[in-house]
């Protein structure tokens, strides 16, 4: 039952308002003394011509109050109690009917969405700041999928420009073939930098770079097989960390898929008199918002990143007809996406205003004792991997016996790693510090999954659940609360969605488990004298498993049945 529709109702019964403004208009109280759902009275006294705090003790007397434990005005408020019982009742069955699916709904139908996220660089490390848009994109890919979108998930690969030039420069110097197989990453970087030293002393192999690019560009074979090694090599490195993540993407078009879309488009710039000259550079002039010029050729004639972000733009629309175009990309990229958008929108694509730049912060580590490989970069999947060494510390302590001991602290071990990079408003930056996304209490990955387990042992314990379920008496403050709790979980995703913030899930099935440890604390499920009640209650663990189950889901985290 959706009782804010039935408040409203019961309002329209009684004023000359649209049922849809009334439930608009319908607020929920700060404190739970003061009614589960609140009607102000203010609009109303406009055409009625009287105080609301008289229009709200009138209502009251007036109103039908079935299905509701009681109506009382506060001022100008009319408050509504709902029947907990009743309420509770419907909530748990609607989880348990729609299983998997509850939450879900259709509103995205027939709307596509592309999402950009991940997008590494070929022959640079995975690191921890890239979990970052790799964690949001999916949550949002997976909220927006839930709600009925289409959505389209694309890993725009840094795979083209000037640096692959004198990658295969370093290449043909200095590369180390066995190392290259054995770790490419670090291999392909360790030449890479070698080469930028190198040039220092002898800026001539700038050139050289130059035209490595000049033939990978043109298409001769050599450059093209190196170019496609270090892609296959850097590939198969990242795979290693989505299988980890369970990320997935619908395509992998990165920039070189754009290189021969993007002649079409710098003729579309300069046909619609956009295209300036600028110390032999080709630019599109946006001072008049304030920004430097978006630069589409540069002198010598090479493209830009921006020239191919232009170029992808303009294809997914061709291609997918999105709806909305996200982009999850660092905040220091915004200028590059407000000159994107802009230069969209002056060559006249009003769809330009659908491209959305959601920026996110910056991973630091407050302990700095994380063991990285080389240099200052900390790969992702060192962290991963040491978070599920920690989280297996941690079972052989308190668990030893435990079945699958590594598939459940692989599981802890990295949704403790994700949660917290979706715990907090996308653009604060993490303060990484183990003791904190590793505790077993406190707002974290593992303490809800805690939760979940706790509530899986308990209906193990319970065996089959035969006979039924007499909700009345689940009238308590705490599974009332627990109850309410679970009837948000679409509202959660339908506002996180909105402002593209997974946090709000995040912290919406924190509050899943809050509740439930209440109730769990409150009430001996097991002891509960009377066998209706106890499946009542039993009923209520069930279905708040399956909400913590559906939420983590949304979030890329998956649930353990015991730990
Ligand atoms: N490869 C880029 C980087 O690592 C991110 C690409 C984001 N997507 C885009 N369409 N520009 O900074």
């Amino acid at each position: 039952m959706d009782y804010k529709r039935l408040v409203a109702e019961r309002i329209k019964e009684n004023v000359d308002l649209e049922l849809d403004l009334i439930e608009k208009l319908i607020e929920i109280p700060p404190k739970s003394d003061m009614g589960d759902y609140a009607f102000p009275c203010f609009q109303l006294s406009k055409t009625l011509r009287k105080a609301p705090n008289m229009i709200a003790q009138e209502l009251k007397e007036k109103i039908n109050n079935k299905g509701f434990e009681k109506i009382e005005n506060l001022g100008p408020y009319l408050n509504f109690f709902v029947d907990k019982a009743s309420f509770t009742k419907d909530i748990i069955e609607k989880v348990l009917a729609q299983g998997e699916k509850y939450g879900s709904s259709e509103i995205g139908k027939g709307k596509n969405i592309t999402i950009d996220y991940s997008s590494p660089n070929i022959a640079k490390p995975f690191h921890v700041g890239h979990l970052f848009t790799t964690a949001i994109g999916n949550a949002i890919y997976k909220m927006m999928s839930f709600q009925g979108y289409k959505c389209i998930g694309i890993n725009h690969l840094g795979d083209w420009g000037t640096q692959f030039g004198k990658l295969i420069s370093a290449y043909k110097r200095w590369c180390n073939e066995e190392a290259l197989e054995k770790d490419p990453i670090n291999e392909l970087l360790r030449i890479y930098v070698k080469f930028h030293d190198e040039a220092e002393k002898d800026p001539s192999l700038e050139d050289e770079g130059r035209m490595y690019f000049k033939r990978l560009e043109d298409g001769y074979e050599e450059e093209t097989e190196l170019w496609q090694r270090f892609k296959d090599l850097s590939l198969k490195e990242f795979k290693r960390v989505y299988d980890m993540l369970n990320v997935e993407f619908d395509s992998y078009a990165g920039e070189s898929f754009y290189n021969d879309k993007m002649d079409a488009v710098i003729e579309e710039i300069d046909k619609k008199g956009l295209l300036v000259d600028s110390n032999g550079a080709k630019v599109v002039m946006l001072d008049e918002y304030n920004m430097p010029p978006c630069i589409i050729k540069k002198a010598d004639g090479a493209t830009i990143y921006a020239t191919r972000d232009l170029a992808a733009a303009t294809y997914r629309k061709k291609t997918y007809d999105f709806y909305k175009s996200i982009y999850v990309v660092g905040v220091d990229q915004s200028l590059h996406f407000k000159q994107l958008f802009t230069t969209l929108k002056l060559m006249g694509h009003e769809w330009a205003n659908d491209c959305k730049h959601i920026a996110f912060g910056l991973v630091r580590f407050a302990d700095k004792k994380l063991s990285t490989r080389k240099g200052d970069v900390i790969f992702l999947e060192d962290l991963l991997n040491e978070s599920i060494d920690k989280t297996l510390e941690v079972i052989n302590e308190k668990n030893p016996n435990l079945e699958n001991k590594e598939e459940v602290a692989k599981k802890i071990g990295i949704g403790a790693v994700v949660f917290t990079y979706l715990k907090n408003n996308r653009e604060k930056d993490i303060i990484f510090d183990w003791k904190e996304i590793l505790s077993f209490d406190g707002e974290t990955g593992p303490y809800v999954q805690y939760s979940y387990a706790r509530g899986k042992s308990i209906l193990r314990k319970a065996g089959a659940i035969e006979g039924n379920a007499d909700y009345s008496k689940l009238n308590s403050k705490e599974e009332f609360e627990l109850a309410k709790t679970l009837e948000g979980f679409n509202k959660s995703i339908l506002y996180a969605i909105d402002k593209l913030e997974p946090y709000v899930v995040t912290r919406y099935v924190i509050s899943v488990a809050k509740d439930f440890n209440k109730f769990y604390n409150a009430h001996n499920i097991m002891n509960t004298e009377d066998e209706a009640t106890k499946i009542a209650r039993l009923k209520l663990v069930e279905a708040t498993c399956q909400v913590i189950k559906n939420a983590l889901g949304l979030l890329g985290i998956g649930v353990v049945e015991k730990m």
